[in-house]
């Protein structure tokens, strides 16, 4: 099939080579120029497990190509999938500004029946829109084309996106058409594995099914985060009270982790954007905006911590930071807790060396002007010295660090860890004084 994938971000480069992987033509377009270019020297923008090898492969092959020519994408593709970023505008609500761009450079330039498929995060009723862009741009030039709009929302995760693609829970497509079903079924069967996992619903259901995926994981870890703030005050353990209800296979195991918060470009835009569309519609979703509230105070969490065993003045204090990105696998700092623990950290006068197996550069990027903030190539090099260590990503090359060296080299042996990635236990017997999120740190 030919494919057209509108942005190059992750969801749509990812998306674009594993459809080309599976033998389909697709054209990336994107605006921004020297993405383009880079993305045609075989160069990869985001760091992302898999993808270079992939997007090589299959633009060797010929069957990936990039572009920044909006005419010859749109005439290129049936299939037009739309994978363009939708920021939050400053009241929470997602700017569809891009998406509806793309939609009006399609209609404007489309010369035959197109799939048109929404595939980034959008409020319920962008389909409507979308649809609507097309329409008014096709009208404007006098033609008749037939086109469909579908909703088919991402669930990639970051650090894991090809396996994903590769490999998915479900596919939502959210079409109300025939000939868009039998097109989309026809795309994904590649994508089947032992069952069929496509779940073909009306297009709204497919919009809001998106938004309550995110909102009921970032519900459970707030759930969790707050509990744990709680278990520390009652003497419990967050860890055991874990183990003990994710046991349940109502509730199962899967994001009960208490820690430093959530971040990332997806749970904080997308329970921000779902409160939003309620009160647009006369609901106050109360739920989701705890949800956001506490995941909000979580992020500072670790700061309180710093200020009860330093106090509030940390001038002349140093600290050793493990762990940028908002999770691990990535280097992607957006809503990452690391930034509000640096703004606060240097705000209270402190100094920090950070290590990051990968977002070391977007750091720099992001705090270029900030002469207290030192990011180091070692994860050791950041201890010397340090007052404390503070982790804030669990990276699996954090789990299992020289805990006799660590003690030896820091000022004093103290360990803020965000993520509960070491155990009281073990931490008490190499003398090292710890502060975990919800856990019985001193028996
Ligand atoms: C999330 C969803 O998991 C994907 O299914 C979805 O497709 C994607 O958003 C999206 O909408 O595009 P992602 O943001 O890449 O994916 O990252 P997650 O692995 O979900 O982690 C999100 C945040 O939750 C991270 O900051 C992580 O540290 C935190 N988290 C996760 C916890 O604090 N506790 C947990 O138990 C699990």
């Amino acid at each position: 099939m030919r494919i057209t994938v509108v942005g190059t971000g992750y969801v749509g480069l990812v998306s674009g080579a594993c459809l080309a992987d599976v033998g389909n033509d697709v054209l990336c377009l994107d605006v921004d120029p020297a993405k383009i270019q880079t993305l045609q020297q075989g160069g990869i923008p985001i760091h992302e497990p898999g993808l270079p090898e992939l997007v090589r492969r299959n633009v060797e092959a010929g069957r990936l190509r990039f572009t920044t020519d909006v005419e010859a994408a749109a005439r290129y593709g049936t299939v037009q999938f739309i994978a363009v970023g939708t920021p939050p505008d400053e009241d929470g609500s997602a700017d569809l500004q891009y998406v509806l761009a793309a939609a009006r450079n399609i209609g404007r330039y489309m010369d035959g029946y197109r799939v048109v498929v929404d595939k980034s995060t959008v409020p319920v009723g962008t389909a409507d829109k979308v649809r609507a862009t097309i329409a008014e741009e096709l009208a404007a030039r006098g033609a008749a084309i037939d086109y469909s709009v579908v909703s088919n929302p991402e669930f990639l995760k970051e650090g894991a996106a090809v396996e994903d693609f590769m490999r998915p829970d479900r596919i939502i497509i959210g079409a109300d058409d025939e000939r868009a079903i039998d097109c989309m079924r026809e795309l994904y069967a590649p994508f089947q594995r032992n069952h069929a996992r496509q779940l073909v619903m009306d297009v709204r259901s497919a919009e809001l099914a998106k938004y309550a995926a995110n909102a009921m994981l970032a519900t459970r870890i707030s759930f969790m985060n707050e509990l744990a703030n709680l278990a520390e005050t009652l003497g419990a353990d967050i860890e055991q009270v874990r183990q003990g209800i994710g046991s349940d296979p109502r509730i199962g195991w899967h994001f009960l982790y208490a820690g430093c918060g959530y971040g990332g470009s997806c749970f904080p835009k997308d329970v921000k954007a779902l409160v939003r569309t309620g009160r647009e519609h006369g609901h106050e979703l109360g739920l989701l905006a705890a949800v956001e509230a506490i995941n909000r105070r979580q992020k500072l969490r670790v700061v309180d911590k710093v200020v009860r065993r330093f106090g509030e003045d940390l001038r002349g204090r140093h600290f050793a930071l493990w762990g940028l990105a908002f999770k691990p696998e990535t280097d992607d700092m957006r809503e990452a807790p690391s930034r509000v623990v640096l703004e606060e950290l240097f705000a209270r006068g402190a100094t920090v060396a950070a290590y990051d197996p990968a977002a070391s550069r977007e750091a720099r990027r992001i705090f270029g002007q900030e002469t207290r903030l030192g990011c180091v190539e070692r994860p050791m090099q950041a201890i010397e010295g340090a007052d404390a260590l503070i982790v804030l990503t669990e990276w699996k090359e954090f789990r299992s660090p020289d805990f006799e060296r660590i003690r030896a080299q820091m000022r004093q042996p103290v360990v803020f860890d965000g993520r509960n990635i070491y155990e009281p236990a073990v931490m008490r017997r190499y003398g090292i004084e710890y502060f975990g999120i919800g856990r019985r740190c001193r028996a």
